[in-house]
Formats: structure tokens, C-alpha cells, sequence
């Protein structure tokens, strides 16, 4: 897409020339005075305005006035007879961004044109660093050894060159956002914006602003012109997380990007063209999101180009001892501890568990066990209970057999504290002497020496 420059001045050999020099690089929008050039900014994207000094009527001091009132970001290049010096001061003064005098030559004029628009991008680019981190600096990687995550990571390096949608789908703590984070990372738009939209995070009617922008007024909190994460990441890619949470109206608007790939703010008219890649997550609450109209069909059926859907946890059990190492590596690294690995019945606990909460709940237990770790090596015995297998809960044995050992080390401590002394004994522990001598039998408890 052309990038779009209004040219304003009341000559029309001068608006001629100006088509002439440009309409092979640009898309020039004419228009022959100030009021026809204020209309021409609301209705179009404009990506830079030239703007006559001198015109009869509105001339082009007031013009650019009202255009900056208008749109404070518009950018400016005032066209002026040469020697108007104290003009030209004033207009930038104003917030124009350069001069050309008349006549101009067409090197110069192109030139200056090119070097604005780049800065203008710029511009917009530093607008969106300040307020989003880029993906590419995010740390993690695919840590996996199953056939099912290794079709995951084929299925990635085939789609993340292509500019199609992408469709992330999968169980709460899976990697579905790793997966996204990937295929950014091995796209040919790595070295643009990555602008990660979380749906669920937003209220409801805040969105479509946030995503699309909105223009002056319109609402009631709308005190100026504000650019949406589309707008921001041109060029780049768009993360949409949980992307079920959107509103239908919100819905339609998205429909609308992946369809003609263009944008309209909130409150405005005119089609802003984005060229935006989008990837979108969800959970398996999508379908029935679908089956109840709740998200429209057409839009899931736009995502859907190029669907992924990463496998459970459970279902792919040969990760789990991978990931073991890759956690406990990374919380060495955090704590500063040094522990080596799961005890073997540990880790058999690991590989029998389910993990409802996928590779986020076993990196969160991991965390935990570094933390409270006093061993190099992590036992059975500090997992919690829904942890333990079966086989270890077996492998704890049977009750009366762990009761027949406790009593055995507590008699024993009491005996040996009372020196042998059988009543005092018995009078500490609350049972009959008889009890006691009878205990100390079953036991086979060896009385000290007194
Ligand atoms: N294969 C993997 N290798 C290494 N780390 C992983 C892997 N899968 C997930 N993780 C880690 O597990 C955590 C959860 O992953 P992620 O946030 O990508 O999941 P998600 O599917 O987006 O979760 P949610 O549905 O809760 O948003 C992250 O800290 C991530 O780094
Ligand atoms: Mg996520």
C-alpha cells in the first residue's frame, strides 16, 4: 500500500506538479484550499500532509492550526515562497515538521517526503515501544521430545514464514503461548512490533478502542485521538490471548481486518489500511463458544487457516523428564541451589500424575520443591500427597505396620529417658504398667541399663 499524502495549495499547476513528481511512489490526495485539505485529513489516512503557506481564504498558517487540533500527529511539510522566513518560523513553531520552497526541485521535494515518512514510522514505532515489551526479548524455549510436539514443531517451522492466521489451541498451561512467542520469533516479521493483546484482561468495553483506536469524541472520555495495537503493530504481528473473551462487536471488526485487511477507529469513517499479522489462543472453551453463538462461526472459520492444537501433558508423558531437568535447571539458576535431580521414585510419581494443570502446574511444583529442597536429590516424601502414585502410596505400607514402628521409636525414646524406670514410663506415656510390660514384649524393646 502507497502511502497517502494530501497536498494542499490554491494554484492548481502547483497541485499538477505535485501529482506529476509523486503518483508513481505515493497516492497524492489534492486539495486546492484549506478547507477542502481540513475535510481530506478527516476522511482519508493521511500519512503526510504538504501544506501552501500562502493562500487566499484560510491560508496555510491557520490550516495547519486546525489540522493539528484535528490530529495532533499529523505530519506536516509547509510548501513556501522562498524568503518567508518569519512563516515558516511560526509553522514550525506550530508543529510542522519541514519546509520546501518554491519552486522546488523534485530530488529535494522526494527526498524530504521520504525522510519524514520514515521518521513519522518511527515515531509511531517508539509510540508502541514505550508501551509494550517485544516478544523477541522474551525468554523460553520448546523443551520436548515426544513425536506429538515434534509434529508441533515441524507444523511451526512450515507455518511461521507464511503471513496466514494462526490458531493456538489447547489446555490451560500446555504452551500455547510459547508455541505463538515461536513461531514470531521464526517469522520474517521477527524484527517488527510483536503486540500481545490478552482479551480476558480488558473490560469488555474498553476493547475495540484498545485494539482499533478511537477517534476525538467518541465517547464520552475520548478527549483526544488515540492509535490502536493494530495501528501500532503495522507491519508486524498481533498476539490475541484468549481470544473467546472478545465481544461480538469486537468480533466483527477483527472480521473485518482478516477479510480486507483494513482498520476503522472507534468513532471514525475512513478505513486505515493495517497489514498486521494474527496469531489468536484459545482454550477448548472456543467450540462451544461457537456452538452458542457467542463467537461467530465465520470469524472462528477465518482463524482457523492454520490450526495447532498442543497436546495435554498426559498425553505426551516422554516430556515430562525433559522438562524436570529444564525446571530444575532454571530454579538452580534462580536460587542458587544446587539440586541435582528427582530421587527414581520421584520421578515415577511425576510420570504417573495426570497434571490437570499441564507444564505450568509441574514448573510451579518444581519452583516449590527447589525452594524447600535440603537435599541434592528431591524424595518421594516431599511431594505433596496428590502427587504421590499409587504404587508410592502402596510403598508407604500398611497402617498397623507404620504404627508398630512408631510405637517402637516412641516406647523406646520414653523408656530411655525414664532410664528403664517401667512406672515412671508408664505414668509419662498414660498407660497401665501391665499395658507397658506387655508393649515392651510385642515390641521386643531392649530396656536400658539403669
Ligand atoms: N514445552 C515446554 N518447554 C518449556 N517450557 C514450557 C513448555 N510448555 C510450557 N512451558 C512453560 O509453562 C508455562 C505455561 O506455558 P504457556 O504460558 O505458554 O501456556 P498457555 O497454554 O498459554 O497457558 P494458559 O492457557 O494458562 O494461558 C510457561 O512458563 C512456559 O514457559
Ligand atoms: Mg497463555
Amino acid at each position: 500500500m502507497k502511502p497517502a499524502i494530501l497536498t494542499v495549495d490554491d494554484e492548481p499547476s502547483v497541485l499538477e506538479s505535485f501529482c506529476v513528481a509523486l503518483e508513481d511512489d505515493y497516492r497524492i490526495i489534492p486539495a486546492s484550499d484549506g478547507k477542502a485539505g481540513l475535510e481530506a485529513l478527516e476522511a482519508n489516512n493521511i500519512d503526510l500532509v504538504l501544506l501552501d503557506i500562502m493562500m487566499p481564504k484560510m491560508d496555510g498558517i491557520e490550516t495547519l492550526r486546525r489540522m493539528k487540533k484535528a490530529d495532533p500527529d499529523v505530519d506536516v511539510i509547509m510548501v513556501t515562497v522562498k524568503k518567508d522566513v518569519e512563516s515558516v518560523v511560526t509553522c514550525m513553531k506550530l508543529g510542522a515538521r519541514d519546509y520546501i520552497s518554491k519552486p522546488f526541485q523534485i530530488e529535494e521535494l522526494i527526498h524530504t517526503i521520504e525522510r519524514e515518512l520514515e521518521a513519522g514510522t518511527l515515531r509511531k514505532e517508539n509510540r508502541f515501544l514505550r508501551s509494550e515489551i517485544r516478544g523477541r526479548s522474551r525468554e523460553g524455549h520448546i523443551v520436548s521430545r515426544s513425536n506429538c510436539m515434534q509434529h508441533i514443531s515441524d507444523t511451526i517451522a512450515k507455518v511461521a514464514p507464511q503471513d496466514s492466521t494462526v490458531l493456538i489451541t489447547g489446555e490451560t498451561g500446555t504452551g500455547k503461548e510459547l508455541v505463538a512467542l515461536e513461531i514470531y520469533r521464526r517469522s520474517h516479521r521477527n524484527t517488527r512490533p510483536l503486540c500481545i493483546v490478552n482479551c480476558a484482561a480488558i473490560p469488555s468495553e474498553l476493547i475495540e478502542s484498545e485494539l482499533f483506536g478511537h477517534e476525538r469524541g467518541a465517547f464520552t472520555s475520548a478527549y483526544r485521538k488515540a492509535i490502536g495495537k493494530f495501528e501500532m503493530a503495522d507491519g508486524g504481528t498481533i498476539l490475541l490471548d484468549e481470544i473467546t473473551a472478545l465481544p461480538i462487536e469486537a468480533q466483527s471488526r477483527l472480521l473485518r481486518v482478516l477479510q480486507e485487511h483494513t482498520i476503522q477507529r472507534v468513532g471514525g469513517r475512513k478505513a486505515i489500511p493495517v497489514d498486521v499479522r494474527v496469531i489468536a489462543i484459545a482454550n477448548s472453551a472456543l467450540k462451544t463458544a461457537v456452538s452458542q453463538s457467542r463467537f461467530r462461526e465465520d470469524l472462528y472459520y477465518r482463524l482457523n487457516v492454520l490450526p495447532i492444537e498442543v497436546p495435554p501433558l498426559r498425553e505426551r508423558k516422554e516430556d515430562i523428564p525433559l522438562l524436570v531437568n529444564h525446571f530444575l535447571d532454571r530454579f538452580n539458576k534462580k536460587t542458587g541451589k544446587h539440586i541435582e535431580a528427582l530421587s527414581p521414585e520421584a520421578l515415577k510419581c511425576f510420570v504417573a500424575y495426570d497434571w490437570p494443570g499441564n507444564v505450568r502446574e509441574l514448573e510451579n511444583l518444581l519452583e516449590r520443591l527447589v525452594v524447600l529442597a535440603e537435599h541434592k536429590l528431591i524424595s518421594q516424601e516431599s511431594l505433596p500427597v496428590d502427587i504421590l502414585s499409587e504404587e508410592a502410596f502402596r510403598s508407604l505400607g500398611p497402617l498397623k505396620e507404620a504404627v508398630h514402628e512408631f510405637e517402637q521409636r516412641y516406647i523406646g525414646a520414653v523408656l530411655e529417658k525414664a532410664r528403664g524406670n517401667r512406672s515412671m514410663t508408664a505414668d509419662l506415656l498414660g498407660i497401665h504398667r501391665s499395658t507397658l510390660t506387655l508393649k515392651i514384649q510385642q515390641l521386643g524393646l531392649r530396656e536400658p541399663n539403669p
